[in-house]
């Protein structure tokens, strides 16, 4: 029987790759830049599986690259799948597939970096002292904010908000509330001692750390906008490791330039990988370049939970994390 074909677009870990090449006919991006869009309609036709990443944009226009003896899976690198037109791909009877659970620990420790950073200035002090500029210890050097007993308000409640909480909470003395389209289990909720806040401004000038982890796509698309951010406590500190179309950048530098926020932290920006000079210019803000799931143990269990995808599918079995 003809092995299944299939194209990786980046590079992945050697293990999973060779993980992968034992099993399937695959075919590696050599260079690891990103595929044009033409690049990547002519894989459709050409593979079994597309196994694409954040940093491709598989639009309509990709997805009509299949055709009858094209990609039947799309099996993505990451949760994270608003790069995917999904209703095309299902249009079309492709399957897409992503990898939940694995990065879940990883994204709420790059919350918590964040959280830490933005609050103790760490970016300006290093920024400082590796410019020469620290002329030693006094009492009102670069003064950030504590953490214990201060309100951590979660936009989004999921596996990455609750592992966030848990670090928070039980970590950092931390108080959590969060919005929700539904309340969690109450064994949830006592955990966490979380309070459920069913009105997003209400959650928003409550809390002394916003952090949000709701995926991107057109429902989420600027929800933290302007009047959103006049809704924060002031002094408050805005932290993003879900997606960057989720917030208006413009409005956050601006919040952030008067000090009606106190800072914030960015690990992702609806244009990757640019960056709103409007943030690059300022000193309050922590801006990292999307490691969320950047650990080692992390990439190897996302890049095997794509292979265990691809495996059910050329087997014919039902897809383990089938999202469309
Ligand atoms: C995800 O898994 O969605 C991360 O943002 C990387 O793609």
């Amino acid at each position: 029987m003809a092995r299944i074909r299939v194209l990786v677009t980046r590079r992945w870990p050697a293990e999973v790759e060779r993980a992968l090449a034992e099993r399937f006919d695959v075919v590696l991006n050599e260079n690891d830049k990103p595929m044009s869009q033409a690049a990547l309609a002519e894989a459709m036709g050409a593979f079994d599986v597309l196994c694409p990443t954040v940093s491709d944009r598989i639009d309509a226009g990709v997805i009509a690259g299949a055709r009858e003896t094209g990609v039947k899976l799309i099996a993505n690198y990451g949760v994270g799948f608003d790069h995917i037109a999904i209703e095309d791909a299902r249009a079309r009877g492709i399957a897409v597939t992503n990898t939940p659970g694995v990065l879940t620990d990883a994204t709420a420790d790059l919350a918590l970096t964040l959280i830490l950073m933005a609050a103790r200035r760490a970016g300006e002090g290093e920024r400082e002292l590796r410019a020469g500029g620290w002329s030693g210890w006094r009492p009102t050097h670069l003064i950030g904010s504590a953490l214990k007993d201060k309100v951590l308000g979660l936009v989004g409640f999921g596996r990455i908000g609750r592992a966030t909480a848990r670090r928070a909470r039980h970590g950092f003395g931390m108080r959590i509330a969060y919005y929700a389209r539904h309340a969690a289990a109450d064994d949830v909720a006592r955990e966490l001692d979380a309070e459920f806040c069913p009105d997003l401004a209400d959650l928003l000038a409550r809390s002394d750390f916003v952090s949000l982890h709701i995926p991107g796509g057109a429902e989420t698309e600027n929800l933290i906008d302007a009047q959103a951010i006049s809704a924060m406590k002031r002094g408050s500190y805005l932290i993003n490791t879900a997606r960057g179309g989720i917030v208006d950048y413009q409005a956050l530098a601006e919040a952030l330039s008067s000090r009606q926020l106190a800072g914030a932290g960015l690990d992702v920006y609806p244009q990757e990988p640019q960056i709103p000079a409007s943030l690059l210019a300022l000193e309050n803000v922590v801006l990292l370049p999307h490691l969320g799931s950047a650990n080692a143990e992390t990439r190897i269990a996302m890049g095997m939970r794509a292979a265990a995808n691809i495996e059910a599918f050329a087997a014919g079995r039902n897809l383990p994390d089938r999202v469309a």
